[in-house]
């Protein structure tokens, strides 16, 4: 018998590519996805509809929708942190809506320009819009263990961060190790906490791998039952606004860690590693 299902959620063309200095042509991220869709996932997250000016990379996002082969059964997430967002992603035909929310004051500031209170206001309009399409939410929270501009982040102010995001209508809430430097201690602390707010079918663990631990901390959240882990293949990615903030855990890494212990993620292995491949090439050009 194995362990069960845990789902990867594979966030590469978007937390992966955002932080990238080379301006990845649109034709590029659209290969990559498109190797994406072959892997087996539910759901990439491709795209960012936030302002050009603070995040240049993610400037194409309606093309990389609009030029992506759909593969059925797949999912196509795009982020947007203001109405404005929203509405292009749904315009371009994102299936899931992605807001983002920081836990500390410090990056809400450098990642949205306003204190954390606000950034929960602005999210009231998608809720509403998101409620009356039928859109899935899915809300990230940012520095959940640890922030390079405040220090360690109270469990509680996740917890009443995640639970803000439930009660805007989150169907998932996935928590973020933005700079990648929690302990696995850290991170079941703070998933005690959240714990009290949501079950842990409604979250995920969202590792960088800064410290090489992240397999680790993912170990606490199977742990605490979670089953759902995001992750970039090729180990791509970054928060350009989270000074220290290495890649994310890298896909092929976690689905081979998971199969080790028995858990079934669906994906195919050499599908992923092409892919993989495909995005260590795009880092270069
Ligand atoms: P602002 O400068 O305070 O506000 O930015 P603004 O309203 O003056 O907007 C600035 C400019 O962007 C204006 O243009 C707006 O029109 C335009 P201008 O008038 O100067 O020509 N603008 C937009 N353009 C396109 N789409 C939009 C949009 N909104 C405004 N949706 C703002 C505030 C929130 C817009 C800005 O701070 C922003 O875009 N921030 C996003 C930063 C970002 O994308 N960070 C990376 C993603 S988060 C992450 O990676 C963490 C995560 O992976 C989880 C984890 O690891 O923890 C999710
Ligand atoms: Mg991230």
């Amino acid at each position: 018998v194995g362990a069960g299902r845990v789902e990867i959620f594979e966030v590469g063309p978007r937390d992966g590519l955002q932080n990238e200095a080379r301006a990845i042509p649109t034709a590029e991220k659209i290969a990559l996805v498109d190797a994406l869709s072959a892997c087996g996932f539910r759901r990439i997250e491709v795209a960012s509809f936030v302002s050009p000016k603070w995040v240049p990379q993610m400037a194409d996002g309606a093309a990389v929708l609009a030029g992506i082969g759909r593969r059925p059964g797949v999912t196509y997430a795009a982020l947007a942190p203001n109405l404005r967002g929203y509405e292009a992603a749904v315009a371009a035909g994102a299936g899931e809506i992605a807001v983002f929310v920081s836990a500390s004051e410090g990056f809400s500031k450098a990642n949205l320009n306003c204190t954390v209170a606000e950034s929960l206001a602005r999210l009231a309009p998608i809720a509403e819009a998101a409620g009356r399409d039928g859109t899935r939410l899915r809300g990230y929270v940012s520095m959940a263990v640890d922030c390079p501009f405040d220090g360690p982040t109270p469990p509680g102010a996740v917890a009443r961060v995640a639970a803000a995001l439930r009660d805007l209508g989150c169907a998932e809430v996935s928590l973020g190790d933005t700079v990648g430097r929690a302990t696995p201690e850290g991170f079941d602390a703070m998933l005690a906490a959240v714990l009290g707010e949501m079950p842990p079918d409604r979250l995920a663990a969202h590792c960088h791998d800064t410290a090489g631990r992240a397999l680790q901390v993912i170990d606490a959240a199977l742990e605490r039952g979670l089953r759902v882990v995001d992750a970039a293949v090729g180990g791509l990615g970054g928060c350009p606004y989270a000074p220290g903030a290495a890649g994310n855990v890298a896909t092929e890494a976690v689905a081979a860690h998971l199969a080790a212990r028995g858990f079934e993620t669906g994906l195919d292995p050499e599908k992923l590693a092409a892919a993989a491949e495909l995005a260590q090439r795009l880092r270069t050009g």
